[in-house]
């Protein structure tokens, strides 16, 4: 299983250390929340922290935007180092355009998709695009608890990709946990984000190790 470990769980007061400790970590990838306070209820942080993160990370970002408007930024986000720009349907009227746009500038496209809002929604989509991120929970905090209804649109979408041949990975993000995880990886992702179950763990390093070999 490959992991994404999210950063808003991490410690901002030395953000640098944790970056580290990431890098010397079996992540696969850096996963950024970056929330505007209109898509979803809470702030979190923008450009300048993601560029910080670049300079000292040695592993991909996975940068998860949570705002409204997000084909606005794509320029920046690019300009940040992202491998991945993850923007939400729900954000985005013309999301054809903006997944083209985002694969124009470079990056990998992947659309992401809140716990009410149909797989079948991709359906037009879906061989347009890399990745394919599902809440598990409400998007906006870090620590909820992981909706079960989650693990059905996994197996949907696992449906959906193979039966249109699109080359698009699961990721999954809330309430990732050993437990949930397990699960998660029976149901068919690929890539699991997990932000409070590695960074409030006694020993993160070992949690993304055991996250992995799920
Ligand atoms: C939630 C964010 C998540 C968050 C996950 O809106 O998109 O990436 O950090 O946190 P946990 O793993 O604690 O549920
Ligand atoms: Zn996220």
């Amino acid at each position: 299983m490959k992991i994404s470990p999210s950063l808003l769980s991490a410690n901002f007061g030395n953000l640098d250390n944790d970056v580290r400790m990431l890098n010397n970590s079996l992540a696969d990838m850096i996963h950024l929340d970056i929330m505007d306070g209109v898509f979803v209820p809470n702030i979190s942080f923008g450009f300048p922290v993601i560029k910080f993160v670049q300079k000292i990370a040695t592993k991909p970002l996975d940068v998860h935007l949570m705002i409204v408007n997000p084909q606005n930024y794509i320029s920046q986000v690019r300009d940040c180092g992202a491998e991945i720009m993850n923007v939400h349907q729900e954000a985005c009227i013309h999301l054809h355009r903006t997944v083209q746009a985002i694969k124009n500038a470079g990056m990998k496209a992947a659309v992401t998709l809140n716990p009410s809002t149909p797989v079948s929604s991709l359906e037009d989509i879906i061989t347009e695009l890399d990745m394919v991120l599902l809440m598990s929970v409400n998007p906006g905090f870090g620590g909820q608890s992981f909706i079960p209804n989650s693990l059905k649109k996994v197996k949907q979408l696992k449906e959906l990709i193979s039966l249109s041949g699109s080359k698009a990975s699961i990721e999954v993000d809330g309430g990732v946990n050993l437990e949930t995880g397990k699960l998660l990886a029976e149901a068919g992702a690929d890539i699991l984000v997990a932000g409070n179950a590695v960074f409030s763990a006694q020993d993160p390093l070992k949690m993304i190790e055991e996250l992995h070999n799920l």
